[in-house]
């Protein structure tokens, strides 16, 4: 039996279009579900989109929908968007499905049996954009600390979830797994708010009626928050415990931006530990984009829409450029000159000139057949050796999501490859005879070492890697066997590569 690996994404709210924010975290996803896919692993990939609460309610409002026609319209962008970047998840929940709906009745009807949520009365700020709720000591000169928006008094009934009663064995449970909060500076920020002590949590609301009612309680709707963490498991068939409950569960990582980590780290752990069941392995929250050096926001206009991305620079070059530009757990700027940059020296200069050129050459000399290869010097060697130590590097990287280091580590090779050409200059050896030999030898090592890079690469851009892999006359499934060296057989089909990044003028 293949070992299983489950990956997911935040659910994103459907009052808001999706913009690169969104497109970072489901591309991180992709990358990781299609490498460990490629590593033989039975993969689950969720993905999916929050659509109750109050945000959403209001925005319906004053567009002037239903809530749920709102979330028809804005999920159908999502589920575009993410088939334009290539996604490939095996399912997407939505909030309102029958599935999920039953799923968090259960779960919150199973903590209320226990005695872990109860009912009592709530005094508190209330910020509608951030769904939480602040104390008075919390707020920053009256505003919401995280977003800085005004808040709202709100005194109203209210179930309470138990979390205190918590603290100390989700302490333990931090401090048994290392590396179960990631990355390391923001798991001791998790310990500290911990350490502060854990409150009651509110987890149902009487103002406003679009959600998820309390089980024997119409007039409380569960708390937003409740109801989309609940997702990574109602997703999987929860309260069924066999089938992909059984088979998936605990997550191997769940992929989110910093805002939102007290809510994966500290919330959805105790609601797990109060419903008796397995706790996440792992819980990474990356950093945020600014765009062009400012905060990206609506009222600034400067929110990057990615379909136009996409539409100018192709999905790859966007995929690539969200991983490998910035160290994943780290802030960072996106800006259309360091976008055109990555594309004009890493994608179509080194990349896609290596391809270009070593098929060019195995067309012009050997009329596209590839011959055999024979004995290797000590530089075909090290070039052999780069690549396959490569393969063990990005698999230490990926493991550790650390994206942009793998991606860089695929790039030495591609170095590699090229300041290879230049030092073996077939086009000398091809003007005598007598050095067709080692001219096919030459040949053999630059293009099988393509042929590997090309393989691993196709996690992260898998249109690039098949439209390589086929001009490399290699057209196997894509496994792990494929990531050893000697794949591409003697005779193989080779054809000159198109440019696979044409150079952007600026
Ligand atoms: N619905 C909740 C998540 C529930 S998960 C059980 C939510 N949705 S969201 O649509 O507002 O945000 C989803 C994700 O987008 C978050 O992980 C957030 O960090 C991410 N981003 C929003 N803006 C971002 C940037 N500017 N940069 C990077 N990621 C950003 O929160």
């Amino acid at each position: 039996m293949k070992p299983t690996f489950y990956v997911t994404t935040p659910i994103y709210y459907v009052n808001d279009v999706p913009h690169i924010g969104h497109a970072y975290t489901t591309v991180a996803g992709d990358v990781l579900a299609r490498y460990k896919r490629l590593m033989g692993y039975d993969v689950y990939f969720l993905t999916g989109s929050d659509e109750h609460g109050q945000k959403v309610e209001k925005a319906a409002t004053t567009a002037g929908e239903t809530p749920l026609e709102l979330a028809d319209r804005v999920v159908k962008r999502f589920q575009a968007l993410w088939g334009r970047l290539g996604i490939s998840h095996n399912d997407f929940i939505r909030t309102t499905q029958e599935r999920h709906k039953n799923g968090v009745s259960r779960i919150f009807e199973n903590i209320l049996e226990k005695g872990d949520i109860y009912l009592g009365e709530y005094e508190d700020w209330y910020c509608t954009p951030c769904e939480t709720f602040w104390t008075e000591t919390q707020l920053i000169e009256g505003r919401c600390p995280d977003c800085n928006r005004p808040v709202e008094k709100l005194k109203e009934e209210s179930y309470f979830f138990r979390m205190s009663k918590y603290q100390g064995e989700l302490l333990s449970y931090i401090e048994a797994n290392p590396d179960f909060i990631q990355p390391k500076s923001k798991r001791n920020e998790i310990i500290s708010f911990i350490n502060e002590g854990l409150r009651d949590l509110s987890v149902s609301r009487t103002t406003f009626s679009w959600g998820i009612p309390v089980p024997g309680n119409n007039r409380h709707i569960i708390y937003v928050w409740f109801d989309a963490l609940t997702n990574y498991i109602t997703a999987l068939g929860y309260p069924d415990e066999t089938g992909n409950y059984g088979r998936y569960w605990p997550v191997d990582v769940h992929l989110i931006g910093k805002d939102i980590l007290r809510f994966h780290a500290v919330y959805w752990p105790t609601f797990l530990m109060a419903a008796g069941l397995p706790l996440p392995k792992k819980v990474f929250a990356h950093g945020w984009w600014t765009v062009e050096g400012q905060k990206m926001s609506k009222s600034l206009m400067n929110v990057v829409e990615p379909n136009m991305l996409i539409d100018k620079y192709g999905v790859d070059a966007v995929r690539y450029f969200l991983l490998r530009e910035v160290p994943f757990g780290l802030d960072g700027d996106f800006s259309h000159s360091a976008l055109v940059q990555r594309i004009n020296s890493d994608l179509a200069n080194d990349i896609g000139n290596l391809l270009s050129r070593s098929t060019a050459m195995a067309v012009k000399y050997f009329n596209g057949i590839l011959p055999s290869a024979g004995l290797l010097t000590e530089t075909d060697h090290s070039l052999r050796h780069k690549t396959e130590a490569m393969v063990t590097i990005v698999d230490k990287f990926v493991d550790e999501l650390a994206f942009s280091k793998a991606l860089q580590a695929i790039w030495e090779v591609i170095s590699a490859g090229n300041k290879y050409i230049d030092d073996m200059a077939p086009w000398t050896l091809a003007k005598d005879p007598a050095n067709s030999g080692r001219l096919a030898t030459v040949m053999y090592t630059l293009l099988e070492s393509q042929r590997i890079t090309h393989c691993i690469l196709s996690a992260f851009l898998p249109a690039t890697a098949a439209k390589a892999l086929s001009s490399l006359g290699w057209n196997e499934t894509l496994t792990k066997e494929g990531l050893v060296w000697g794949g591409l057989k003697d005779g193989a089909k080779i054809t000159k590569a198109e440019a696979l990044f044409p150079r952007i003028e600026e």
